[in-house]
């Protein structure tokens, strides 16, 4: 979603700047914007609709220098996505960029309009703005004019702002989106995340909830909720400027789907020992023995991650286990049983509805875990306990490498689980973690397939509806193939449950429809072949994943098949994500979508 970039620097800050955008451009935008304090001291802009490349070419046409300034890509919430609701908005006096919802912004404006205020866009972002700007009228110094302000705005919001004449100033603020600090050699930074700053410092310092920041050239102050002085720990990252290039593929996406084999298998080792080859689990402080239930909840991508979960926490764990999609759980007021456990999967760690949800749940007394992939995000700073997934940055807005390595752990973790309560027997336990460890070389032979996958692809490209069946925990990558290609070739597709499929979907089969088949040789295995039967019957176009054994199964009126390894059941799900995020993303290349930043979507949904 929006993302924020501000240094204080010794150099020309707007190359900095859009660099730094660039580098936020994954988490989806529709317009961007620059600010800085030029030579006279006075606050000058540049705005554009659009792609980065656009402000560029603003910029080329009327160039802006600076040696202090701020810059924001916008994914439009109030406003429609041009030029003038584009950020930073600004007075004579100040420039603001701002991150997620100001949800009083009606009732402010209105007290602003009284005072003469004259709004020139549709955005809830102009009334802090014009706060701060009156304050400074009223004649309160920048510190305390933001002080003001943000004692009287609600909703959730990053902030960073700039002021006339003061070129060694640069204030932010945080309350519900993270926002970081970078220190540099006599230049200070603000970004949205660690990777907006990669290439400027390795030296970073997030803002607590209700911190706000006051930057300048030789060092940053913080203060807390209640204005009081703080110190926050400034920590080194491990991202680099390195990890996030394209390298020589076409797409992230693509270099994100072939890092599975490499950051599955460095997600396993930093839970399960080579020695013992049993997981051994950070301290949780929970008894995994004596939990009565367990709720997962997260959203998109991580919500699917959980619903396999479900699958087997319930039969190899032998728990309860309940799925819900965070934006539902969070206003349902579902009671919290202290003795249940409340699992959280996001990759960003920022998600809204998923942090909100998770602190609802620690608010009403009951256990937090979460499974993050970024280590400093919100909500592996807030829960009980944290099992980060090892994926590295994820680009591609389409999330592929964060979801395998989610199942992985949620793998392992069922894997703890059930030993905890004395489900499985060693002998089986012993199996089915063998099984785990070896998923990330059975990954790279499914990725030897991807030729044909992109020849698949071209058969269905043109398909105006798409159906995904599966049974079990493969039901879940039906649904996950379907998102996949919605997202990113914008076909209609939808995924079912294999034996669902007669109370409804049937009904859209006919010859010009695909229905993808993800059927591994497991135990369900011929229930999901009468339903693919009925498929076939009505002249649907069958395209069946399965393996060796469940591939002698087919006959002639098969569409088109796609092989993979012969594997233990309980780790199939896993494996069989790798073929419908190659399918989904070949389509999208033939079809000419923006793959990595396909339109409206955001990679981090820091909005309710
Ligand atoms: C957005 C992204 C999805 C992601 C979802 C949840 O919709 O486009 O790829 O699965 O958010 O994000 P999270 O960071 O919480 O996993």
């Amino acid at each position: 979603m929006c993302g924020i970039v501000g240094v204080v620097g010794t150099r020309d800050v707007v190359p900095l700047l859009v660099d730094g955008l660039k580098r936020l451009e994954y988490r989806g935008y529709d317009s961007a914007g620059v600010a800085t304090l030029v030579k006279s001291g006075a606050l000058e802009r540049r705005r554009a609709e659009g792609k980065i490349v656009n402000l560029q070419a603003r910029l080329q046409e009327e160039p802006l220098q600076g040696l202090i300034g701020i810059a924001h890509t916008r994914w439009a919430t109030h406003g429609a996505p041009n030029e003038s609701n584009a950020h930073p908005h600004a007075t004579e006096r100040v420039a603001l960029v701002h991150n997620g919802i100001i949800e009083n912004y009606r009732e402010l404006g209105e007290e602003l309009l009284a005072k003469g205020h004259k709004f020139q866009s549709q955005t809830d972002t102009e009334v802090a703005v014009r706060l701060i700007d009156q304050y400074l009228i009223e004649g309160l110094k920048p510190e305390d004019a933001v002080k003001t302000a943000l004692g009287r705005l609600r909703g959730a919001f990053a902030l960073a702002i700039l002021f006339h004449g003061e070129t060694d100033l640069l204030i932010g603020a945080r309350r519900g989106a993270p926002l970081a600090v970078g220190f540099g050699n006599g230049e200070m930074y603000l970004g949205s995340d660690a990777l907006a700053l990669a290439p400027l410092t390795d030296k970073i310092a997030y803002l607590d909830e209700g911190d706000w920041v006051v930057l300048s050239r030789d060092g940053a102050r913080f203060f807390d909720a209640d204005d009081k002085p703080v110190q926050r720990a400034v920590r080194p990252t491990a991202i680099s400027g390195a990890m996030i290039g394209k390298g020589n593929y076409r797409h992230y996406m693509l270099k994100e789907i072939y890092e599975q084999p490499a950051v599955m298998g460095d997600t396993i080792n930093t839970m399960v020992s080579p020695t013992d080859r049993w997981v051994h689990l950070p301290d949780l402080g929970i008894d995994l023995a004596k939990i009565s239930r367990i709720t997962i909840v997260a959203c998109g991508t991580s919500y699917y991650s959980g619903l396999v979960a479900k699958y087997w926490l319930e039969r190899y764990a032998r728990i309860g286990v309940e799925v819900d999609v965070a934006s539902e759980f969070r206003y349902r007021e579902a009671p919290v049983d202290p003795n249940s456990l409340s699992i959280f999967i996001s990759q960003s760690g920022e998600t809204a509805d998923t942090l909100a949800a998770m602190r609802y749940v620690k608010q009403n007394g009951g256990r937090t875990l979460v499974i993050v992939n970024v280590p400093e995000s919100s909500m592996a700073r807030e829960a009980d306990g944290v099992l980060p997934t090892k994926a590295g940055p994820e680009i591609g807005v389409a999330s592929t490498k964060a979801f395998t390595c989610q199942l992985v752990t949620l793998a392992a973790f069922s894997l703890a689980v059930a030993r905890a309560r004395k489900a499985l027997s060693e002998a089986e336990s012993a199996k089915l973690m063998a099984a785990l460890m070896e998923v990330p070389a059975h990954a790279a032979e499914v990725l030897n397939h991807d030729e044909d996958l992109q020849a698949l692809a071209e058969k269905i490209m043109d398909a105006r509806d798409v159906l995904y069946i599966g049974r079990g925990p493969c039901y879940p990558l039906a649904l996950e193939g379907a998102l996949k290609l919605k997202e990113i070739s914008y076909i209609h597709a939808e995924g079912y449950a294999a034996g669902e499929l007669k109370h409804g979907p049937i009904a859209l089969i006919d010859e010009q429809v695909p229905v993808i088949v993800i059927a591994p040789s497991d135990s369900l295995f011929e229930k999901t072949i009468s339903n693919m039967q009925e498929v076939m019957a009505r002249g649907g176009k069958v395209i069946f994943m399965s393996d060796k054994a469940g591939l002698a199964h087919v006959d002639e009126r098969t569409f088109a098949t796609v092989v993979l390894p012969q594997v233990e059941p309980f780790v199939a799900p896993i494996l069989y994500a790798i073929p419908v995020q190659l399918l989904a993303y070949h389509v999208a290349v033939l079809k000419g979508t923006d793959v990595d930043q396909p339109r409206n979507l955001a990679k981090s949904v820091t909005v309710e």
